[in-house]
């Protein structure tokens, strides 16, 4: 009985892997049927969710992240149009310490969007059932393994910071002027270009002290359950013109605008969303 089904699933997997691209929204391999070919997908832990802020509980033991490494930094990180986003490549001397005493080496920072006619905003997580215009993550491993490519499936393996993206009216955010200039450089899916130089902390938040916190998954197949996610509360702001030109610059595997580049929220079934601040200690934030 078990050796077909391991075969079976062996099969798919390698179907899956070689043969078509998993979409967020159409085709054989869109977001609703990922678990049939990537069987995480289905499971109990996955990511992004909603954050609903009053069962969230407050864990005063929790401190803030130790960052180190996110300041500017000379040298050449490659971008990329993988199909799905536009990832830069992060220096290994990006680390991030949580409270634990983990060290997590810093891999790749990637963005989700909207963009699509019906739907404006493309976050992943939400708050409240509110979907912000972007959501920017920051994929670490647990410097106890030897590379990402050994964290991705290992246990603990991976960390993710994310912070939110809304609109600021007045003037556009410069610490993202590189980033935009270089866009253009990546129209096409597997086109690369490089940043001379990155400023990852002033691409952040202002603050990064107040966090929501919980155990997930990859928001993208093969969605593992590794994945300890640091949402931050404060949003990063960009102008509407940047927002837009994230969203119409890049295309997809079949040329297509990439817009909505994000999953759906999944169950929380009985995990615990933590932070480390009182939200309904602040009536005023
Ligand atoms: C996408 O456009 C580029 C440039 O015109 C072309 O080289 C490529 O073959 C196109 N790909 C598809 C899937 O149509």
């Amino acid at each position: 009985m078990r050796a077909p089904a391991i075969l079976l699933s062996l099969f798919l997997g390698a179907l899956a892997q070689h043969g078509s691209h998993w979409t967020y929204y159409e085709g054989a391999l869109d977001q609703k049927y990922w678990p049939d070919h990537y069987a995480a997908c289905g499971g109990q832990r996955q990511s992004p969710i909603n954050v609903q802020r009053k069962m969230v509980r407050y864990n005063p033991a929790l401190k803030d992240l130790k960052l180190t490494g996110y300041e500017a930094q000379e040298g050449e990180f490659p971008m990329t149009n993988n199909g799905h986003t536009v990832e830069i490549k992060l220096p290994p001397t990006m680390r991030m310490m949580t409270t634990d005493g983990t060290e997590y080496i810093a891999e790749q920072m990637h963005f989700h969007w909207g963009g699509g006619s019906s739907e404006m905003s493309g976050s992943e997580h939400t708050i409240d059932g509110i979907r912000s215009m972007i959501e920017i993550h920051v994929v670490h491993y647990n410097s106890k393994y030897k590379s990402y490519h050994v964290a991705k499936e290992a246990p603990n393996g991976l960390a993710v910071m994310a912070a939110l993206c809304e609109v600021q009216e007045n003037g556009e955010n410069t610490y993202y002027s590189e980033f935009f200039s270089h866009l253009q450089n990546i129209r096409y899916r597997g086109q690369r270009t490089t940043l001379t130089g990155l400023d990852i902390r002033d691409m952040l938040p202002v603050n990064l002290n107040s966090y929501y916190t919980y155990w997930g998954s990859l928001t993208t197949p093969p969605c593992t359950e590794n994945v300890l996610w640091f949402l931050l509360a404060e949003p990063v702001r960009l102008s509407r013109t940047q927002i837009w030109k994230l969203e119409n610059s890049l295309l997809d595997h079949q040329n297509k605008t990439l817009h909505n580049d994000y999953r759906r929220t999944q169950p929380l079934n009985n995990r615990v969303v933590e932070a480390n601040f009182n939200y309904f200690s602040n009536p005023c934030e």
